[in-house]
Formats: structure tokens, C-alpha cells, sequence
């Protein structure tokens, strides 16, 4: 008598969970088709026209003579623009400088500044003066000389204040020195070089990951503040990057030479506002902050920077 009952009762249920089965198999098929559509569109097709000199005549881009931001500086200059370099130094930067005009026939305009200092403004908003700048890379950044547990960083009370300029002060002060004028005329793009690192916490690099997250935030703020005034403001967040930062010497497919994860990166400026920049990085990073739950990857991240800081103490025999 109850095997009848249980089996009319499933019976019953049968077609509503086909129906439900069949509603979600859809659903889930046409998340697939549209991911599988955007990421054709922005790692295939891209949006490499996007950034001409229409926008404006100058590319400004801080920290500027090595690594992301000297291969930034190439790509933009290869497309037409005239650019201005921000570093500290000024042979440095006239040696890019140099090679940028003979290689790409452009002009250019150094400002040495330390943004590790916050009297630099005025300096840097009178080397702006005048200029159509359609393009700002806010760059330049620091981070720690070795991964090492908060108390225990070196020269602490200096390296807060230097990080804290650097890596978020700059971003915001030259936002405030080129987005009115970017504004006035309706178009800009300003790209902030964040981190993966900011994409969640980084034990042993702490100070570092929460500056990175800072300028994150602000970015995809400042986006929606003035999209509908023709402004783009792209967080580009790039796991590593075969620079002097990095130390990295031989580049691999996910640890790529800058030139090449600056040019995948350009392609993504107006389809993401919030980026990876490199499809292997996109990839990480959707493992790392979809896929994984973030207690693993705070374990995993302390784990491969405690092992990193031994190496590096035991190397400079400083335990
Ligand atoms: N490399 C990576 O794997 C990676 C990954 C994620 C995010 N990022 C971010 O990408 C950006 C560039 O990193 P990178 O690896 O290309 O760095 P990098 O190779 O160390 O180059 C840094 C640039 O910034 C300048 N600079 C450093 N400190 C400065 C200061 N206090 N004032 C003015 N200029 C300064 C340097 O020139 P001078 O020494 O001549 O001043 C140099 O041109 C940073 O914001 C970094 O956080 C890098």
C-alpha cells in the first residue's frame, strides 16, 4: 500500500523535475555560449583601436623607464601618441625618453619626480600644463624587498608612508591633475595598475595586497563616477610580470616579458573595467578568486611566502 503511494507520488513529481532539470541545463548552457562569446571577444577580437591619439595628442605614465610601465610607454608611442615619462631618474629617463623618439618618430617630455614624496605635485601639474593628455597609466608602485610578517619589516614606520605614496597617493593625485581637463573634453582613459595581489589578502606581502585593493577600488569607482562623461578608468590587476620587481629573468607562459602582457592588455581597455590583462591571467585569476575558497587561498599564499622569506634570510644569512 505505501510502495503504491511512493511510487504515484514520483510519478507526480516526474514532470516537474524534468522541467526544472531542462530550465537548468538552459540557464547553464547560455551562461556557457555568452562567456564563451565575451571571452572570444575580448582575448581574439579585442579592442585594439581603442586607444589612438583621437583621445588626446599624450600618454603620461608614471614609472616609467622599466618594466610594465616602459613597455606601456612603447606601446602607446608604436600607436601614435607623444609621451610623458614620470620616474626618479633622470638618465634613466632621458635614455627612454631617447629611444622612444628615434624608434617611434614621437615627442617626448620627462618630469623626475619620487613618489615616495607628497610635495612632488605642483612639480609634476606644471610639467602637465598645457598638454591634450587622452591617456594616463598611474603605473609606478613598490613592494617588499622580501615577504616578511608586519612587525617584522624593516625600517617599519618609513616603509608604511613610502608604500601608502607610491602605490595609492600617486594613483589619486594624478587622477586629480588629469581628469578635469579629460572631462572638459568628454573622452580619457586612465589605466590603474593594481595587482592580483589586490585581488584578496596576501599574508607576508600585506601591506603591499591592501594598497593593491585600494587601487582597485578606487578605479571601479572613479569608472562609474564619470563613464557617462566618455571617461574609461580600467583596475588592471596582473599576476606576475617577468620585471625587476618580480626578479623574474626567464619568462614563462603565465610569467610573461612585460611587452607581451602590455600589448594583451591594451586589447581589453573598454571591454573590462576591472582586468587581468593577460588570458593565462584570467585564467588564474578565476581559479584563484571564483573557484577557491579564500581561506585556501590565504593558506596557500602564507605559505608560499613563508617559504620565500626563509629562502631569502637564509640567503642573506639574516636569521
Ligand atoms: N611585475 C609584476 O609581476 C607585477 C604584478 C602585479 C602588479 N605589478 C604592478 O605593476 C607596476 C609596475 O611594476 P614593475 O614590475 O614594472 O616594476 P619595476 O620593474 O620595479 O619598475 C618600476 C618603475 O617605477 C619607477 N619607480 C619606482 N619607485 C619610484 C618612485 N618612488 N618614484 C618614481 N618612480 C619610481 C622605476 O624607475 P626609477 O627607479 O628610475 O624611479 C621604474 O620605472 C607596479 O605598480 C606593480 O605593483 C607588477
Amino acid at each position: 500500500m505505501e510502495s503504491f503511494y511512493l511510487e504515484d507520488l514520483l510519478r507526480s513529481a516526474e514532470t516537474p523535475f524534468y522541467w526544472v532539470g531542462a530550465l537548468a541545463t538552459a540557464l547553464l548552457s547560455l551562461w556557457l555560449l555568452y562567456k564563451l562569446i565575451t571571452g572570444i571577444r575580448i582575448w581574439v577580437i579585442g579592442n585594439g583601436d581603442l586607444l589612438t591619439p583621437k583621445l588626446g595628442k599624450w600618454a603620461v605614465v608614471t614609472g616609467a623607464t622599466d618594466g610594465i610601465g616602459k613597455s606601456y610607454a612603447e606601446e602607446l608611442a608604436r600607436r601614435g601618441f607623444d609621451i610623458v615619462l614620470i620616474s626618479r631618474s633622470q638618465d634613466k629617463l632621458d635614455d627612454v625618453a631617447q629611444s622612444l623618439e628615434s624608434q617611434f618618430r614621437v615627442e617626448t617630455k620627462t618630469i623626475a619626480v619620487d613618489f615616495s614624496g607628497t610635495d612632488i605635485y605642483p612639480k609634476v601639474e606644471a610639467g602637465l600644463e598645457g598638454l591634450e593628455i587622452g591617456i594616463l597609466v598611474n603605473n609606478v608602485g613598490i613592494s617588499y624587498p622580501y615577504p616578511e610578517f608586519f612587525l617584522n619589516i624593516p625600517d617599519l614606520n618609513n616603509f608604511i608612508y613610502t608604500m601608502i605614496n607610491v602605490n595609492i597617493t600617486s594613483v589619486c593625485q594624478m587622477t586629480r591633475l588629469v581628469l578635469p581637463r579629460m572631462v572638459e573634453r568628454s573622452k580619457g582613459v586612465i589605466l590603474n595598475i593594481s595587482s592580483a595581489s589586490g585581488m584578496y589578502p596576501v599574508p607576508l606581502l600585506t601591506v603591499y595586497s591592501a594598497t593593491k585593493a585600494f587601487v582597485d577600488f578606487f578605479s571601479r569607482g572613479v569608472h562609474t563616477e564619470y563613464k557617462a562623461k566618455g571617461i574609461i578608468v580600467q583596475s588592471v590587476l596582473p599576476f606576475f610580470v617577468a620585471t625587476k620587481m618580480t626578479r623574474i629573468r626567464k619568462p614563462t607562459l603565465d610569467k610573461p616579458m612585460p611587452d607581451r602582457y602590455v600589448a594583451a592588455e591594451v586589447n581589453t581597455v573598454g571591454l573590462q573595467d576591472q582586468t587581468n590583462g593577460y588570458f593565462p591571467h584570467a585564467v588564474m585569476g578565476w581559479f584563484s578568486a571564483v573557484l577557491a575558497p579564500i581561506d585556501l587561498v590565504l593558506y596557500l599564499g602564507a605559505r608560499m611566502n613563508k617559504a620565500q622569506r626563509g629562502g631569502y634570510l637564509r640567503r642573506r644569512k639574516l636569521r
